[in-house]
């Protein structure tokens, strides 16, 4: 049979075939690896993974890639970013080094307000002009599929302008992009508190309707209350939205129960978490994102993932990319957080890392595996084994990126 792309001489090939759904629980360790395999593509789609003996009989590549022994795994899906903002913040981490806390600083007016204003000057187009960088980098850590929130503007004409420019990044870079309005992400300094929510839950979702399929509030001391997270998520939820929250970063105020209850997709944080919510978000299939590059650069707790494993739930993980708690592009050095912070196995955070992931961001169907039917977004790493990813930490081994049977990077091997 001729193909457009035959990828062969895989030494592991990391399928996570599996359910057509989130991985719970003890599933998240079974990520499918098949050995000596080779992977055909045509069309962006996989045709077969198996042998790669049998794999090189049956299928004729119109290209094809000897991976000489190397990995080959879905391409990373991070679900969990503030990707387009302006500006940069490494002065608040000299300040935090010399004993100031993270909403210590907020509250003074810094933190996310100072992004905040640094996001309200800039245009459209210089906005975009650093997305895009930004999404250049992170397809060369192997993330084919990123999740943008809105949430540095905190009034109406800013929140709509960073969801444009995230909806266009989907058209003008390869990497595709899924959209959340995180219109609550902290209280406006110059707009009514209640006034700014209610525009959140009624223009404001109206005017998201169709600039994004999610919304996320920030539930927290200092930014939205329970109560407050509740008139909005059922706001959103009669839309017909997705719903996902900021919740249990610093403090459990009730947000991950509250959640499940109102069948959200996904809370994400969770360092602090009752074993109750643990039930609920099992229950309902909430699926609880870690993100131990905040954890890692604001000090805090991390997760107890253990935890939530052992009590059913299913984890996804992303970087988090913002200019104040988590200025990292990297979903590979994510995977070595999850293993020697998180106590995550190698497989549970790839499993985090790419169809858990998907299933966050509502692209579970399409993405985040390597099966017959689903996108040929995959990546090839100088790696032998699954397990040397998160174990060489901090070093980019990701040498080929496939997105949509097209390759984007690499290709080549001697
Ligand atoms: O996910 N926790 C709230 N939002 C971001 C941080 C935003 C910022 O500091 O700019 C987070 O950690
Ligand atoms: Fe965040």
């Amino acid at each position: 049979v001729n193909v457009d792309l035959v990828i062969h001489n895989i030494g592991e090939l990391v399928t996570l075939a599996g359910p057509r759904r989130a991985r719970a629980g003890e599933e998240m360790g079974d990520i499918g690896i098949l050995k000596s395999a080779a992977v055909a593509v045509t069309e962006g789609e996989v045709v077969e993974t198996g042998p790669s003996k049998r794999i090189l009989r049956d299928y004729q590549g119109e290209r094809s890639i000897d991976a000489g022994g190397r990995i080959v795994m879905p391409g990373f899906v991070d679900c969990h970013t503030h990707l387009v903002h302006g500006g940069s913040r490494e002065n608040e981490l000299a300040m935090r080094m010399a004993g100031k806390s993270y909403l210590e600083i907020l509250e003074a007016g810094g933190g996310i307000h100072s992004t905040v204003a640094a996001t309200r000057k800039a245009n459209e187009k210089s906005l975009a002009r650093r997305a895009r960088r930004n999404l250049d980098l992170a397809l060369a850590h192997g993330t084919t599929c990123m999740e943008i929130k809105s949430g540095y503007g905190l009034e109406p004409d800013t929140e709509l302008k960073i969801l444009r420019v995230a909806v266009d990044l989907d058209e003008d870079h390869p990497i595709d992009i899924v959209t959340t309005f995180l219109g609550p992400h902290t209280i406006p300094q110059d707009m009514d508190r209640e006034e700014y929510l209610a525009w959140c839950a009624g223009p404001g979702l109206q005017a998201a309707d169709e600039l994004a399929e999610y919304v996320d509030i920030f539930v927290e001391d200092g930014a939205y209350t329970l109560d407050e997270a509740q008139v909005f998520l059922e706001a959103a939820k009669a839309r017909g939205f997705g719903l996902k929250v900021h919740g249990g970063q610093f403090n459990d105020l009730g947000a991950a129960g509250l959640a499940a209850e109102l069948g959200a997709v996904s809370v994400d944080h969770l360092e602090e978490v009752s074993d109750g919510q643990i039930a609920a978000m099992a229950e309902a299939g909430t699926i609880g994102v870690m993100l131990p590059g905040a954890a890692y650069f604001l000090f805090t707790d991390y997760p107890d993932a253990r935890r939530m494993i052992a009590g059913g739930m299913a984890l996804a993980l992303g970087t988090d990319f913002n200019p104040g708690s988590s200025p990292t592009l990297s979903m590979p050095l994510m995977t070595s957080m999850a293993v020697l912070q998180l106590k995550m196995s190698p497989e549970e955070a790839i499993c985090a890392a790419t169809i858990n992931a998907a299933y966050a961001c509502g692209r579970g169907e399409y993405l985040g595996s390597l099966e017959k039917g689903k996108a040929a977004d995959l990546i090839i790493l100088e790696a032998e084994r699954a397990a040397q990813i998160p174990y060489y930490f901090g070093t980019n081994l990701v040498s080929t990126v496939v997105k949509d049977g097209e390759i984007l990077l690499g290709g080549e091997y001697e």
